[in-house]
Parts: structure tokens; C-alpha cells; sequence
């Protein structure tokens, strides 16, 4: 039995915002609610030493329903130098995030049915986070051919992606559409033309030009997201936009919503807090694709988060090795780390300066990613997984390699400092992270 005392709950799940006491019975939630309750509680549940129960006190810190990252890059099988699921899902648990979904661009890429209950059998070994494989749309990333959609959901995926790759060809993104309904998932979309995108490095402006980088126009997004929106709405197919990062996107996913297209959008926390003014030649932890955007789409992404127009956030964790990252500007490869510094991040940058909710970062990590993927977890309601974040507001820490648990260091906050990180993760009333350190 788990006691938590005078902790700020933030719920909406079940509408909950402000001090309560949460009881934890093995692996369940048994009671959200003020005090006396909790103690009435205790006492039906025949309790009758209050000394046998672990009490934490929660006072000054909240308690999130564990974070949900519907976009993670874990590189197992095939790329263990940059990341492995064992310490993937360690990078999770330390980061508050108690369920991720792989995606699929690994070696051999998530095309067949056995690479998935392998990742799912991984994880398992790992016992860390919940591991939800994302399989690939076509067969070897090549855009042309589908993989069997049926067999591989039933071995355990929860969506399907070419990410890291836009699919080319219409009609295949149609047909893919098309056949996920018969899953019952959806098709995330890595929206980029290539042809569009070209050699581009970073968001083609006047930050570009003045450092002299091919750019990649705010189109190479745009024009797939308004594509596959159509798609969607033609064929009734359930789509997610993934790291939308354009105001022209968020504008078509807004319209698209009024029309009641099946669709959701997710943003990544460095497009909220980084633009592309912030890059320079020398620190390559800024590339990323989708690029960072221009300041007026930040806005843009940041209203459609407020609105409800995005759904989502995810980190589009994406690990690489320092050797790699270590390249020139033009050679080093798109990705930066985010599994254990995007909470405090978002944290610092936006709910501390009053951009964005408590109560909208919980609606956006947890909430919609659970009910949208149909995965467990999302809310503190009694009877859910005791899937749960301990967060402290006041923590502040230096992001250095040396503590993290991620294998690679890619990420614009090394050796800076941030407030506000998860003190203790609880995955089915499990604690797997206390005082930042797994355990
Ligand atoms: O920056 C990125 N890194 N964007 C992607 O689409 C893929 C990812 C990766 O796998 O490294
Ligand atoms: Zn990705």
C-alpha cells in the first residue's frame, strides 16, 4: 500500500487539479481525493497500523499520471552504439515517461511481425517503461509495397510509420489508409517532400542564407500534411501528423478538424523552445527534421497546442553518437535527445513563464496520447495502472551525459541547467526512479 500525502494531482482525465491524497493498491490507483478520505479509505480497506503503509509527503510537488511519448527512436534492433531498448526505456522512466512508442527506422526496419515481438520481448527484459512498437507503412521504408498490416498489429504494434521518411507516392499513402481501418490504428505521417526538401540541412530563411546552408522550405511539410489530410478524409483512415512544425500545417490540421476528419497532430518541445535563429555552424545538437522553425510558426504551434488543434506532445527522441554528431553542419545527421530533458524543458520554457498550462502539458503527454493510441494509462482515475510521475518544480539540474541513462548525448541543453524534473516514476505502482536515479 502507497500513501501519497498533500501532493498537487493534475488530472484532467478525471477532472482533478489541486491537492489530494492518492492511495495505491499494488498496481492499481484505489483513491484519488482530500485527506479524511484517504484515511477512510485506508480504514475500509482494513488498514488498521497506518505504520505499515509507505507514506511520501507530496507537499510543494505535483503527481502526473505517468507521460506517454507516442514518438520515441530506440535504434534496436541494429543501431545499439547510438541506443538500446534497455536503456531507451531507462532514458523514459528517468525522464517521466511510463509508456513510448518505437518507431520503426531501425535495422532491419519494423516491417514483419517477428521485429516487433522482439522489441515488445525486449522491453519486457528491460522492465522499465511500456515499449509500444510502431511498424513501418511500407515494406523496407521503400514507399511501394504494404506491409501486412493484420499480422504485424496482432504481434503488438499500435500504429504504423515510415518516420524519418515522408511517403512519396499518393496512391501508396492512400491504400495505407485505406487498409489501417481494418486495424483500427492509425497511419503516422512523417510529412516531408523530398523533392521539396531537397539537400536541405535547416529551415530555408534568412537564418540559412546568412550562414550560407541549403535550406528546406516550410512547404516540403505543408504540402503532404494538406495531401494526407485529404487522403484521410477521402478514405475515413485514422491519421497522426507527426512533429508538425509549420503554420501553414497547423492551419490545414485546424480546418481539417472542423470538417471532422479522423485526425490528430503532435509537436515536439523543441520546436516550441528553439528557432531557427538559434543555429549555428558549430553546434550540430540544433539539426533536426523537421528543422526548427521560424519565431511566427512557433507561435503558430504553440496557439494550435492552446487551441486544441494539436493534440500531442512527443519528443521525437532521436539518439545519435557524439562521433556522428561530431560532423560538419551538412554531414552530421538530423535528430537531438529528448526522452530526458524535454519535461523540464517544457517545464522551464513554457509553464513556468505562463505559456501553457500544468493541467494542458498532462492533457497533451498523457491524456490524448492513451486515448488516441487506445493504450492504457492517461489518468490517476481509481482502478487505472498506478502508472505515475512525482514531478518537483523546484529541482533544478545540470544536464550532463555522466547522469543520463540515454546512450547518446545529442541534445542543446547539455551542460545547461534546468528546473523542474520527475523525482520518483512509478509503472504499475512499481518504483523504477527515485531522486533521479533508476532503482
Ligand atoms: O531529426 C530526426 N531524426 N528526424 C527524423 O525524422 C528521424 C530522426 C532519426 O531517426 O534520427
Ligand atoms: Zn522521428
Amino acid at each position: 500500500m502507497l500513501w501519497i500525502k498533500n501532493v498537487t494531482v493534475i488530472d484532467p482525465g478525471q477532472g482533478v487539479s489541486g491537492v489530494n491524497d492518492v492511495l495505491v493498491q499494488k498496481d492499481k490507483i484505489v483513491e484519488v481525493g482530500p485527506s479524511f478520505k484517504a484515511k477512510e479509505v485506508l480504514v475500509k480497506l482494513g488498514v488498521t497500523d497506518i505504520n505499515e503503509v509507505n507514506q511520501i509527503d507530496g507537499d510543494g510537488k505535483y503527481l502526473f499520471p505517468g507521460l506517454i511519448d507516442v514518438h520515441v527512436h530506440l535504434r534496436e534492433p541494429g543501431q545499439e552504439d547510438k541506443e538500446d531498448i534497455a536503456s531507451g526505456s531507462r532514458a523514459a522512466i528517468r525522464g517521466g515517461f511510463t509508456s513510448i512508442m518505437a518507431m520503426a527506422n531501425t535495422f532491419p526496419i519494423v516491417d514483419q511481425r517477428a521485429v516487433v515481438e522482439f522489441i515488445k520481448l525486449q522491453a519486457r527484459r528491460a522492465g522499465m517503461a511500456r515499449v509500444y512498437p510502431i511498424s513501418a507503412v511500407t515494406k523496407g521504408f521503400k514507399g511501394q509495397e504494404l506491409v501486412e498490416m493484420m499480422d504485424i498489429k496482432d504481434g503488438g504494434a499500435v500504429g504504423f510509420s515510415d518516420d524519418g521518411k515522408g511517403i512519396q507516392n499518393a496512391e501508396i499513402m492512400r491504400l495505407a489508409l485505406e487498409y489501417v481501418k481494418l486495424t483500427g490504428c492509425p497511419i503516422i505521417s512523417h510529412c516531408e517532400d523530398e523533392a521539396l526538401a531537397s539537400k536541405g540541412v535547416m529551415r530555408r530563411g534568412r537564418t540559412s542564407a546568412r550562414l550560407g546552408l541549403p535550406g528546406i522550405p516550410a512547404s516540403s511539410e505543408s504540402v503532404m500534411v494538406a495531401r494526407d489530410i485529404l487522403l484521410a478524409a477521402e478514405t475515413g483512415g485514422k491519421l497522426h501528423i507527426a512533429h508538425v512544425s509549420t503554420k501553414e500545417s497547423v492551419e490545414m490540421i485546424r480546418w481539417a478538424k472542423g470538417k471532422g476528419i479522423d485526425l490528430s497532430a503532435e509537436v515536439n518541445p523543441h520546436h516550441l523552445i528553439f528557432t531557427d535563429e538559434d543555429i549555428t555552424l558549430t553546434d550540430t545538437s540544433y539539426k533536426v527534421n523537421p528543422p526548427l522553425p521560424s519565431r511566427e510558426d512557433q507561435e503558430a504551434l504553440l496557439e494550435g497546442i492552446i487551441d486544441g488543434t494539436i493534440d500531442m506532445l512527443a519528443t521525437d527522441h532521436a539518439p545519435h553518437t557524439w562521433e556522428e554528431k561530431a560532423r560538419p553542419f551538412q554531414e552530421a545527421p538530423f535528430g537531438i535527445n529528448g526522452l530526458e530533458t524535454s519535461l523540464a524543458a517544457v517545464w522551464q520554457k513554457l509553464v513556468q513563464s505562463g505559456k501553457l498550462t500544468p493541467e494542458k502539458l498532462v492533457e497533451c503527454w498523457s491524456l490524448n496520447p492513451a486515448q488516441r493510441f487506445g493504450i492504457e494509462g492517461g489518468t490517476l482515475k481509481p482502478g487505472s495502472l498506478a502508472d505515475m510521475v512525482l514531478f518537483d518544480p523546484l529541482y533544478k539540474e545540470e544536464i550532463s551525459t555522466e547522469a543520463m541513462e540515454s546512450k547518446s548525448g545529442n541534445t542543446p541543453f547539455l551542460k545547461k541547467e534546468l528546473q523542474g524534473f520527475p523525482v520518483i516514476t512509478w509503472v504499475e505502482g512499481r518504483m523504477l526512479m527515485k531522486n533521479r536515479k533508476i532503482i
